[in-house]
């Protein structure tokens, strides 16, 4: 028996890369649950230190791998295209922002995405929660695009309850609420006053309990926790009472929700017998919105900004078919990796995406390998702009250093929003986005938060693993890194698709009794 399974293992080549713990436990196919929350902070989980309670979170990602030098996207949109292609953004032109409920575009169609691939390698594929990948015509629907099922909504932002997004549409900017909210690809009316994490839970440990247990399961949980409105049902605020300010008392009930949910989607896979033969993948999209609850302290920084608090995300991956569980992983990884890395632990195959970006990391999160990521593109934007309010920015802009820059005669043009990371290297050019050091409430008048900030460059360097809060410009010190990353980033540059970012179509409008959806 163990013979024919390791052969037929052998054949469907997943168990060369598998790090199983015990031949027994080795299903050529394990189950895979892909989790992801939605602008949650590094300082908003209780192993990190937060004063926010995710029992459920810590007692997983102890028993599993933490993630402790891992990456994401700053925004929403970016870091799901990434998960869903493999590829940075400048590959698809949605190297640009997010997608607007109005705007007539999605990942392009020849990208082959993520659930495609796992259903081609034989794999049960749902989703339940936000999409955000574009919708404007039904091609770009999660239905179309590998999932067999999906229950959740496609845009974002929108209210918790009612499942309402109000948005100003052309041409004369009124405001129009709509429901959005769908299961497969019909309006799912019916669910006003539920609130989604709930929702989103129910539905979720619902098809794990309905799964058979023969069939492989890949299933996508993208909640909208944490995400502003600061929405949440009551009786989850008690336990932060505490909490003075009011965007994180409500930030940290909303967390506590998740933080349940997670508890409950485990226990859902542990009594249908699923567990054993399952990797849970939990990752967030970006960093926390400081404008809105969130906190990325040490870390400097927000969502929106190429600074650590925007892109280094809290990841852990839990299992038991880890070789190594109970650990931390120091390792470079990226939220793109997770597609080569899932369809390689599917015994499916990458062929027919595009090049891929994203690298196989199971042997650096199951066995503590070396990861194969030496380099990370975070980002190339050329249209950046980033108008919210963030503390003393006006007094550092660095406009006016541009042309004296001592880089201001290399190719790559430094005045563009632009980040890289090399080993323990991590170079910034132009406008990174804002760089404020934000304490936690409760630290917020201690010296910490009045140490100064210096005035930006339009080239900075850092050394992430000595200096993980980008608290020592060192550009200077090193200009044969700053060229060699300049480099780098002229090399992408070239390789980059312009930008695809169109204006809002009038055509969107779903009208006062409609929904948002397809209308192309
Ligand atoms: C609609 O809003 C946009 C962005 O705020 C603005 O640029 C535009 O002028 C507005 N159009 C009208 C007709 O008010
Ligand atoms: C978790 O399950 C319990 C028991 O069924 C339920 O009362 C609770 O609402 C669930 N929590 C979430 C976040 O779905
Ligand atoms: C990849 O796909 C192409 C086209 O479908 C096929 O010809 C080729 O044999 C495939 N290669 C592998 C390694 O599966
Ligand atoms: C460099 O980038 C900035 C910001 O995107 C742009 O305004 C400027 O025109 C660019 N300069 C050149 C020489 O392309
Ligand atoms: C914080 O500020 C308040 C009001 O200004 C002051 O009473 C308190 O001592 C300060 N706490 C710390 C830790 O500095």
């Amino acid at each position: 028996m163990v013979t024919l399974a390791l052969v037929a293992c052998f054949l469907l080549r997943a168990c060369l890369i598998l790090g199983f713990a015990s031949s027994e436990a080795a299903r050529t196919q394990p189950h895979i649950v892909f989790i992801l929350a939605d602008d949650y902070g590094w300082n908003d989980v209780g192993y990190h230190g937060s004063e926010i309670k995710t029992p459920n979170l810590d007692e997983l990602s102890a028993a599993g791998v933490r993630l402790e030098n891992y990456y994401v996207q700053p925004l929403c949109t970016p870091s799901r295209n990434q998960l869903m292609t493999g590829r940075y953004q400048i590959r698809t032109g949605m190297q640009h922002q997010i997608i607007w409920p109005c705007q007539p575009y999605c990942v392009p169609l020849e990208e082959k995405l993520l659930p495609q691939l796992m259903r081609e390698a034989g794999y049960n594929t749902h989703m339940v929660g936000k999409w955000h990948l574009g919708m404007y015509k039904k091609d770009c629907l999660p239905t179309r695009r590998g999932f067999d099922s999906y229950f959740g909504y496609l845009t974002g932002s929108e209210d918790y309850f009612t499942h309402n997004r109000c948005v100003k549409i052309p041409p004369n900017n009124e405001t129009r609420c709509a429901l959005d909210f769908r299961d497969g690809e019909d309006v799912a009316a019916g669910f006003t006053g539920q609130y989604s994490t709930h929702l989103f839970t129910e539905k979720a440990t619902d098809i794990i309990t309905k799964h058979d247990p023969a069939k492989p399961l890949f299933l996508y949980v993208a909640f909208q926790a944490v995400h502003s409105p600061l929405e949440v049902p009551e009786p989850y605020l008690a336990p932060y009472s505490f909490i003075q300010d009011h965007n994180r008392r409500y930030y940290a009930a909303m967390v506590s929700v998740m933080d349940e949910a997670m508890g409950n989607i485990s226990r859902a896979l542990q009594q249908s017998g699923l567990w054993d033969s399952t990797v849970l993948v939990f990752s967030t999209d970006n960093g926390g919105q400081t404008l809105f609850g969130g906190n990325n302290w040490p870390l400097r920084g927000r969502k929106w900004s190429l600074w650590e608090g925007g892109v280094r995300g809290v990841g852990f991956i839990t299992s038991p078919l880890l070789a190594l569980p109970r650990t931390i992983s120091k390792e470079l990884i990226h939220i793109s990796d997770w597609l080569p890395t899932l369809v390689g632990l599917a015994g499916g195959t990458t062929n027919g995406t595009q090049p891929l970006d994203g690298f196989d990391v199971w042997g650096t999160v199951s066995k503590g390998n070396p990861s194969p990521r030496l380099e990370l593109l975070h980002n190339i934007d050329q249209m950046f702009v980033d108008t919210a309010p963030c503390p003393g920015r006006e007094s550092r802009m660095m406009a006016p250093a541009i042309n004296h820059s001592p880089w201001s005669d290399s190719k790559f043009n430094v005045s563009v929003h632009a980040g890289i990371r090399y080993k323990n290297w991590k170079l910034l050019t132009g406008d990174p986005g804002c760089d404020h050091w934000f304490p936690p409430p409760q630290l917020s008048n201690s010296s910490e938060s009045s140490r100064m900030e210096a005035s930006l460059k339009p080239v900075q360097l850092f050394n992430i693993e000595s200096d993980p809060e980008e608290r020592h410009e060192v550009s200077q010190h090193h200009p044969e890194v700053v060229h060699f990353l300049l480099d780098r980033l002229q090399y992408y540059a070239k390789a980059a698709k312009p930008i695809n970012y169109p204006d809002d179509d009038p055509k969107c409008d779903p009208g006062p009794s409609g929904a948002w959806g397809p209308w192309a």
